[in-house]
């Protein structure tokens, strides 16, 4: 093969795995089922079982909300009265904007200009979870998220989140031992994750949202795969157990009831709330743009070659379109090998005058 022909290749190939590096996360993500961590049907006793639970109970008691302030609307308040009217012997924390600032700067002072800087306030919402439950332990819900039976069963995991469809989690309800080695990777996270999109809904989904959490999530899984397989899996601490779609709403055994409206601070909600469910094209749509990418490095890379050849005094190009070779050793020029009529890489690789050319290189390279 030509020397410049390897070259583009080579370098075409080192960006390609260094752009599909930086999705494979992503990829990976749409492809995990979560079965391995699901919380199975048979662990859990049905919500008025006479089974009694000789499981230890790891998650403190304590449920979790967060809202602007104390003023809960209307159609929410049935959603929060269900929780609270079920768990009358669990401690109640409700992160208004102001409470969580103060904990932040009180607690975790290093994150304090982050947070305050966040540019949405759902980024605030978003990120306070993870601190209180690494904070205190408990159960984080979403407030549009009302309770359908007692949370206890889940009280014996030492961290779990909950399964979204197609894929992914979501952080709308979660709950976490104090100190749980998975959470305490989010908060670390979240100042790296702290960048800007192109979208309003792509920055808040990936730098503190659902998305965030599940590119964490997965990696954390790969970290420790090792672990999944042995026998010690059961009892390693760092385990996030999943919840899954049917335990979580829809069924008479189900932990949940959605509520209408949802817990998104403002008008965007619709649509990162449908972001949040359509992973699978949210990926497809990353690939199309891995792949366009790599398309136009390899067009940039044909100009550029195309450019470096001409400066080295390689063809002087008259208008005319006939060749003029500075040095050669092929003699089947043709005049169909001018740069200004197929300036494309695919012309420049093409038979037409193709010898002389890379003779040329190789020449000047050797
Ligand atoms: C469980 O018992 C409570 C109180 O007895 C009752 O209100 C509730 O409907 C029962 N739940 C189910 C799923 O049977
Ligand atoms: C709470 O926030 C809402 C929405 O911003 C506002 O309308 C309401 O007046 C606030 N309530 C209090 C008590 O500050």
């Amino acid at each position: 093969m030509r020397r410049s022909v390897l070259i583009f290749l080579l370098i075409t190939i080192v960006i390609l795995t260094f752009l599909l590096h930086q999705v494979s996360t992503l990829i990976a993500l749409l492809l995990e089922d979560a079965s391995a961590d699901a919380i199975q049907k048979s662990e859990l006793p049905a919500p008025n079982s006479t089974l009694l639970t000789n499981r230890p109970q790891l998650i403190p008691k304590i449920i979790h909300q967060t809202y602007i302030n104390e003023s809960i609307p209307a159609h929410w308040l049935p959603a929060q009265q269900a929780c609270l009217e079920l768990h009358k012997d669990y401690e109640y924390k409700l992160w208004t904007d102001a409470k969580s600032l103060e904990f932040i700067e009180k607690e975790y002072p290093w994150f304090a200009t982050t947070f305050r800087n966040y540019q949405h306030p759902i980024q605030r919402a978003d990120s306070i979870r993870y601190f209180v439950l690494a904070h205190y332990g408990g159960i984080y819900i979403d407030l549009d998220d009302g309770c359908k039976r007692r949370l206890d069963p889940l009280l014996s995991y030492n961290a779990f989140v909950r399964r979204t469809v197609p894929t992914g989690i979501s952080n709308d309800v979660m709950g976490s031992i104090p100190q749980h080695p998975f959470f305490l990777r989010v908060v670390e996270s979240l100042q790296g994750a702290n960048r800007k999109w192109l979208l309003p809904y792509i920055t808040i989904m990936a730098s503190t949202g659902p998305l965030f959490l599940s590119v964490i999530w997965k990696k954390w899984m790969g970290e420790h795969a090792d672990l999944q397989t042995q026998s010690q899996t059961a009892d390693w601490k760092g385990r996030v157990r999943v919840l899954m779609p049917d335990e979580y709403s829809g069924h008479t055994w189900s932990f949940f009831e959605e509520y209408k409206g949802n817990s998104w601070h403002g008008q965007d909600a619709k649509l990162i709330f449908w972001m949040g469910k359509n992973w699978m094209l949210l990926t497809a749509a990353g690939t199309v743009i891995v792949l366009s990418v790599g398309l136009a490095l390899w067009w940039v890379y044909g100009r550029i070659l195309l450019l470096g050849q001409k400066r080295r005094g390689y063809v002087a190009v008259e208008p005319t379109g006939s060749p003029k070779l500075t040095a050669t050793r092929g003699s089947s020029r043709s005049p169909r090998a001018s740069p200004r009529k197929g300036p494309s890489l695919w012309r420049r690789l093409g038979m037409e005058g193709k010898k002389e050319r890379y003779e040329l290189v190789e020449h000047h390279d050797a």
